[in-house]
């Protein structure tokens, strides 16, 4: 594949991976890499997952796609599980990203508000996506600048300020949306209060509280979802990258009242939900619920964060279970994921001065002191 004709969307790429199994990566130079980044809090069962390769596998030659024009097996069957794990008493709708997980939760919203209710509030230092309607969403304005004028209908208050929320719902919000905990803005995690206090202003408001556990769900904080550890209920919530484990997939959970409001017709994705990408899920869910992930993400991120504080250089380690960002002393971050990669170990500065850290959630102990490691010698030399 020759790299110039891509479009220049992304940075230049400094390696070129070729294979992966289980926290392990390889580079076209044969290389060995230990992954600390999952790609993006994607492989949360690592590389080649075996079953998860042989449910592709199997679907691949059984029937990949007919259109949603018809019945199919598989789906169905992982929205009864998403459902059970959301809290039940829900619907799912599928899609293929994370960014059209919002999409529909943002659709949702609008429908579900009826005219004149229609503005999603979000906070400062947000990410939920890059469609037109997503990049709003995003509290990042200077993402904005380029593309304006975007769609209508989105506002952004301070993070963790409920004052700030309470003052920016009037009667045109159809619902807030949070991440439980800022994957993109720096791995900053919600606290209870916070959650806790939305949620009643959402029930006293009337208006939806819609939770993107796109980077948090599915184990990858030490529970299923990341709003479970703040002892609340969402009214909607948007799932993605650790669904396929790789394959690409997204769904958007609602809970009845509120799925409802979407009738034939008002929302489609001709990829949705379809065998192959659903089956990979399956047996994404099924692995992930044998091998108890959510109690390995608690152990291992207990773990890996106690090591982490222990690094010279290291300020300081924030955020939940596996999804940790290691803060640095200094603004370096982006040279030490550099020198880190050098030395073999994939990780990325989520800010000037933070490292982000999401591993396999399946990650040994073995895994994670190599890893420490190395980074203890990349932050020593910056
Ligand atoms: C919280 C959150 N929401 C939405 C998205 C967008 O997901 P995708 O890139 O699959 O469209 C991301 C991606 O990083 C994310 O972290």
């Amino acid at each position: 594949m020759t790299v110039t004709k891509l479009m220049n969307t992304y940075p230049r790429h400094a390696v070129t991976f070729v294979r992966g199994q289980g926290s392990r990566l390889w580079d076209a130079d044969g290389k060995e890499y230990l992954d600390f980044l999952g790609g993006l809090a994607v492989t949360s069962l690592g590389h080649a997952h075996p079953d998860v390769a042989s449910a592709i596998a199997q679907q691949a030659s059984t029937l990949l796609h007919v259109s949603n024009l018809f019945g199919t097996e598989v789906g169905p069957a992982v929205a009864d599980t998403i459902d059970a794990l959301a809290g039940g008493g829900g619907r799912v709708f599928f899609c293929n990203s994370g960014a059209e997980a919002n999409e529909c939760a943002i659709k949702l919203a609008r429908k579900h508000g009826g005219r004149g209710r229609h503005v999603v509030v979000s906070a400062y230092g947000s990410f939920h996506g890059r469609t037109l309607a997503t990049l709003h969403a995003t509290g990042q304005p200077q993402k904005h600048e380029a593309f304006q004028p975007l769609p209508e209908g989105f506002r952004h208050v301070a993070w963790d300020d409920l004052d700030a929320l309470d003052a920016a719902i009037d009667p045109s919000v159809a619902a807030v949306l949070l991440e439980p905990v800022q994957g993109e803005g720096g791995v900053n995690p919600a606290t209870a209060a916070y959650f806790q206090g939305v949620r009643r202003l959402c029930d006293e408001r009337g208006i939806l509280f819609m939770v993107d556990e796109v980077q948090t769900g599915l184990g990858r904080t030490g529970e299923w979802f990341g709003f479970l550890h703040f002892g609340v209920q969402p009214d909607v919530v948007t799932i993605a990258k650790a669904l396929g484990n790789g394959m690409p997939i997204g769904a958007c959970w609602a809970r009845e009242e509120v799925a409802t409001a979407f009738e034939p017709g008002d929302h489609a994705t001709t990829y949705g939900g379809q065998p192959l990408a659903t089956s990979a899920a399956r047996a994404v869910l099924d692995v992930m619920q044998r091998e108890d992930v959510c109690t390995r993400a608690t152990t291992q991120g207990a773990g890996l964060r106690t090591a982490l504080s222990h690094v010279p250089g290291v300020a300081g380690v924030r955020g939940l279970g596996l999804l940790l960002a290691a803060e640095l002393e200094r603004p370096v971050a982006k040279e030490a994921a550099a020198d880190a990669l050098d030395a073999g170990l994939v990780v990325n500065a989520v800010t000037a001065s933070a490292l982000r850290l999401a591993p396999s959630l399946l990650v040994t102990d073995d895994e994670i002191d190599e890893a420490v490691t190395i980074l203890g010698k990349v932050v020593a030399h910056r």
